[in-house]
C-alpha cells in the first residue's frame, strides 16, 4: 500500500545518478549548459515518439498518447519512473540515467504535443451510454474535468488509448500503481473488470 513498498521492490533504482555529474561539472568550473545536461533526452526523443505514437508513428501496445498531458504532471511521472515510485521496466530504463534537466526538457516537449484526435465514426451507442453512466456514478469528471481534458496535476483521459486506460485502471486496482495521494487506488477498488473495460471504451471513443 505505501509507496515505499514499490520503491523497495524496484531493483533498477540508483540514488540520484545524475547529481554527482552535475556537481563535478560545477567543481571543474564547466558550464552545465542546456546542451550538455539535456543531451540524453535529445538523443532518445525519436524513440519516445515512436513508442508513444507521436506524429505518424503507431503507438506501441499499452503505451499512452502523450498529447494533452500538462508539463507538470508529465514531469511528476518521469521522476516517479526514475526513482522507482512508478513501476514500469521500459520507462524506467528510458529515464534512469537522465538528469533533472533532461526530464524537464522531456516534459516541456510533451506539453507541446497535440492531444489525441477524437474518435472517428460512431462508437457503439449502448457501450457509450453504459460508460457515461459509470463515469457519472464514480464522478470521474469531478477531478479529470467535465470534458476529461485534465489539468496541471491531473492527467487527461479524453481519447486516450483504450488499452492504456484499461491497464492503468487495473494497475491502480491491484495497487501496482499508487500515484499521487492514492486517490485512484480508492476509485478503482470497486470497479469490476467489465466496468474497467466499459470506462476505457467510453473515454477512448468520445467524439467532439
Ligand atoms: C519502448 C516503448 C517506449 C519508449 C521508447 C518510451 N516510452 Fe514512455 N511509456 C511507454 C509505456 C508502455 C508507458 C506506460 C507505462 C505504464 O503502464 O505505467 C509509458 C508511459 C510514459 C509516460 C506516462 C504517461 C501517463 O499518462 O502517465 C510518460 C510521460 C512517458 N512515457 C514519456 C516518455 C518519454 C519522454 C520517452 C523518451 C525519453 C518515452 N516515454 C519513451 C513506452 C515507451
Ligand atoms: C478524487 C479525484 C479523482 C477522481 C474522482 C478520479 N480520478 Fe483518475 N486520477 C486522479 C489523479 C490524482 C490521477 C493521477 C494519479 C497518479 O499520480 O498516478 C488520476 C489518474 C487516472 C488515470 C491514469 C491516467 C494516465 O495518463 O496515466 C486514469 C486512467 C484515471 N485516473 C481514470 C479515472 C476514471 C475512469 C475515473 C472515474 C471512474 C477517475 N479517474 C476518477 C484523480 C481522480
Amino acid at each position: 500500500m505505501a509507496p515505499s513498498k514499490a520503491r523497495a521492490a524496484w531493483p533498477g533504482q540508483r540514488p540520484g545518478p545524475c547529481l554527482p555529474r552535475l556537481v563535478l561539472l560545477g567543481c571543474l568550473g564547466l558550464a552545465a549548459g542546456p546542451a550538455m545536461t539535456q543531451e540524453i533526452f535529445e538523443e532518445r526523443k525519436e524513440q519516445c515518439a515512436d513508442c508513444h505514437g507521436v506524429g505518424d508513428a503507431e503507438a506501441m501496445q499499452e503505451a499512452p498518447a502523450l498529447g494533452g498531458i500538462d508539463a507538470y504532471y508529465a514531469l511528476l511521472q518521469l521522476v516517479a519512473f526514475r526513482e522507482g515510485d512508478r513501476e514500469n521496466a521500459i520507462m524506467s530504463s528510458m529515464v534512469e540515467d537522465m538528469s533533472d534537466d533532461d526530464l524537464r526538457a522531456a516534459s516541456d516537449w510533451i506539453a507541446e504535443l497535440t492531444r489525441p484526435a477524437p474518435s472517428e465514426g460512431t462508437p457503439d451507442a449502448q457501450r457509450m451510454e453504459a460508460g457515461a453512466a459509470l463515469a457519472e456514478e464514480h464522478r470521474c469528471g469531478s477531478c479529470h474535468g467535465a470534458e476529461y481534458l485534465g489539468g496541471s496535476q491531473m492527467p487527461p483521459l479524453r481519447n486516450q488509448h483504450e488499452d492504456y486506460l484499461a491497464k492503468a485502471l487495473h494497475d491502480y486496482k491491484t495497487e501496482r500503481r499508487i500515484g499521487a495521494r492514492a486517490a485512484m487506488v480508492e476509485i478503482a477498488e470497486p470497479l469490476s473488470d467489465e466496468d474497467i473495460d466499459t470506462l476505457a471504451f467510453y473515454l477512448a471513443h468520445l467524439t467532439d
